[in-house]
């Protein structure tokens, strides 16, 4: 039960609770997709202290990171996990589960920026990215952190489809598209974090 005598501790109690829920339906459906989002809000949060991020920032960064892919429970495991390469058709699919997420948790009332936060995770800087192709600074810093630490997990862990392809390919990936697609402070802290463990 939360503590009723400290209000905004019960509703970031109750908060918490819900993403908790959410996660522990995803993981009924789909066990690999709650350890990537896990390992991604534990990499996120490291880049957004790194660039000093205040408190209320680095919490919405982390809520939203642990769930930034649970509008892939409406996509089928079959495509979700599909080794080789996507149809357009499918691609198209995968690609709706931004906005799924979006939807899903701007239900719950953060206080927060956390759905506009997912909703941005695979936004590049360039304008190149989806749902809506936004820009440089229309798109917020806590995505631009999250989408670094996005491909940085997804490229140096293992995957259902395929084993991992190593954290020097990943952080070489990362440099190439610096400035790019990707964030360039966001990037650089990235490195330095990854440096210092490998
Ligand atoms: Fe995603
Ligand atoms: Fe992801």
């Amino acid at each position: 039960m939360p503590d009723l005598a400290d209000p905004i501790q019960t509703i970031h109690t109750l908060q918490t609770q819900a993403l908790d829920a959410l996660l522990a339906l995803q993981h009924l459906i789909d066990n690999y997709t709650p350890l990537h989002e896990d390992r991604v809000a534990a990499l996120a949060l490291q880049i957004g202290r790194r660039l000093e991020l205040d408190a209320p920032r680095l919490q919405a960064l982390h809520m939203a990171a642990r769930v930034h892919d649970i509008g892939k429970i409406n996509i089928p495991l079959d495509i979700l996990n599909k080794p080789g390469k996507l149809s357009e058709a499918e691609f198209d699919l995968i690609k709706t589960h931004a906005q799924t997420s979006y939807e899903v948790l701007n239900r719950i009332d953060f206080s927060l920026p956390v759905a506009d936060i997912v909703h941005a995770h695979h936004e590049y800087i360039d304008g190149s990215g989806y749902p809506r192709g936004l820009r440089g600074d229309d798109i917020l810093l806590e995505s631009r952190i999250l989408t670094v630490a996005d491909i940085v997990e997804s490229m140096s862990e293992d995957r259902p489809y395929r084993k991992s392809l190593g954290m020097p390919a990943a952080l070489q990936e990362i440099s190439r598209l610096r400035g790019i697609r990707l964030d360039p402070a966001a990037v650089d802290a990235c490195l330095q974090l990854c440096a210092n463990e490998h």
